[in-house]
């Protein structure tokens, strides 16, 4: 990416507080940024800031005929190599979608040829309104890479899709999509869940089950690595989070399938690796159960059936591209035929629990990736290797399912 033209387009979101950062790491990576401001933005972030960081006189109006004369609009469109305008907010989002072109930044979207890549950052209830849906769908026909948003917390107090992507995950999507070598995920939005759930019996007790967590951050990281913007949606495990990986981290199969269908909708593919509680305590007591009072009497819980996380982003009218994971322990291949048609799944791959040496809580692993038309199986190797040799198997299936 030595050397590689970016014109940052900033949108009024409070998000363009990050913008200076954002040059910086740009800067630091080799790109020379010019930054171009819509009106609003100049709200939230100076000019003097982002020329210092840049090198570059900061753009911010059409009709500055002093800035025109040195470079007009027309040459900086051309100029650029990539368009990048971050954040995006909902209004601009909205213009770019209808091709209006009154303002710089607007009329630099259509002026140019160059790819351009959009990061929004809104509020949730902003991003996930039908209008907002639609004109991001217009802008993803008309050949623009949408990136994010994250899931977190938003400066409205709120939380949920809607945050702008984390700068490092800016600057790494725009490193990766200038290498076409090995990233075959890029531009894609992959949600992993991983670990295990913990279903609570009282504050002190809990029911769950030996996941590590390993295979689901190896599997987050390989798709990271081909150039997916990765969410991880992890239970409760010892493992560090992956950098430049979203991550959300919830206890019980209840939270984790409510952060899973807040994000499916606008995932292209969702690795199901988590080892999900099948069942929870009826009743979770609210104080701890004090065994002194029960006088040695049998004790004896409740459990009711969890709800089937895979099998209701399958059951949306536009599910992404499903892979599950079975854990099992006898007649391998033809439980996992049968969970992959029960639970309406893309793919699905299966691994012997019962083998100590694999699986759980171990660092490797041999799977079977079983799909519509096959199967292939990874032979005992790392959690990582297994990880990127699906990651690549995965992504060439869902390419071909696309075509
Ligand atoms: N899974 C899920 N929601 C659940 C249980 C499991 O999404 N409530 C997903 C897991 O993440 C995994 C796949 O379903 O990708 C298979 O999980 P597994 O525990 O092997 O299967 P179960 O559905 O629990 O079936 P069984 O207990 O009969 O083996």
């Amino acid at each position: 990416m030595q050397g590689k033209r970016i014109v940052l387009g900033i949108g009024g979101g409070i998000a363009a507080y990050k913008t200076p950062a954002l040059v910086r790491q740009l800067v630091a990576a080799g790109m020379d940024v010019i930054p171009v401001m819509t009106e609003s933005a100049n709200h939230f972030v100076t000019t003097t800031v982002l020329t210092t960081f840049s090198g570059h006189r900061v753009r911010n109006d059409l009709w500055d005929l002093e800035a025109e004369r040195s470079m007009g609009h027309i040459e900086l469109a051309r100029w650029a190599d990539t368009l990048l305008i971050a954040p995006a907010t909902a209004n601009l989002i909205a213009r770019l979608a209808n091709g209006l072109s009154n303002d710089l930044l607007t009329t630099l979207y259509l002026a140019t040829t160059a790819p351009t890549v959009v990061a929004p950052a809104m509020n949730l209830e902003m991003w996930n309104h039908s209008a907002t849906k639609r004109n991001i769908g217009v802008l993803e026909t008309d050949g623009v890479s949408i990136i994010g948003p994250d899931y977190g917390e938003q400066a409205c107090g709120e939380t949920g899709p809607g945050r702008m992507l984390e700068i490092e995950d800016i600057v790494s999507h725009l490193l990766v999509t200038t290498d076409p070598i090995d990233t075959p995920m890029t531009g894609l939005r992959v949600l992993v869940t991983a670990g295990p759930t913990r279903e609570s019996i009282d504050p002190v007790r809990y029911i769950t089950n030996s996941s590590s967590g390993k295979q689901g951050y190896a599997i987050a990281e390989a798709a990271r690595d081909a150039g997916a913007i990765v969410t991880l949606v992890s239970g409760p495990v010892a493992l560090p989070p992956p950098k430049g990986v979203q991550q959300i981290n919830i206890i019980s199969a209840a939270e984790m399938k409510s952060a899973v269908l807040d994000i499916a909708n606008d995932i292209d593919i969702m690795f199901g690796v988590a080892a999900v509680a099948d069942y929870r305590p009826t009743h979770s007591e609210p104080h701890k159960i004090k065994k002194m009072y029960r006088n040695g009497s049998p004790m004896s819980i409740e459990l009711v059936e969890n709800d089937d996380i895979l099998a209701s982003v399958a059951a949306l009218s536009d599910p992404p591209y499903l892979v599950g994971f079975a854990a099992e322990t006898q007649s391998l291949v033809k439980n996992a035929v049968q969970k992959r048609e029960r639970k309406c799944l893309d793919a699905i791959v299966v691994n012997d629990v019962s083998d100590h040496t694999i699986g759980f809580d171990s660092d490797e692993n041999e799977v079977t990736l079983l799909h519509a038309h096959g199967e292939t199986t990874f032979d005992k190797s790392p959690k990582a290797e297994i990880a990127s040799k699906l990651v690549a198997a995965i992504s060439e299936l869902y390419t071909s399912n696309r075509t």
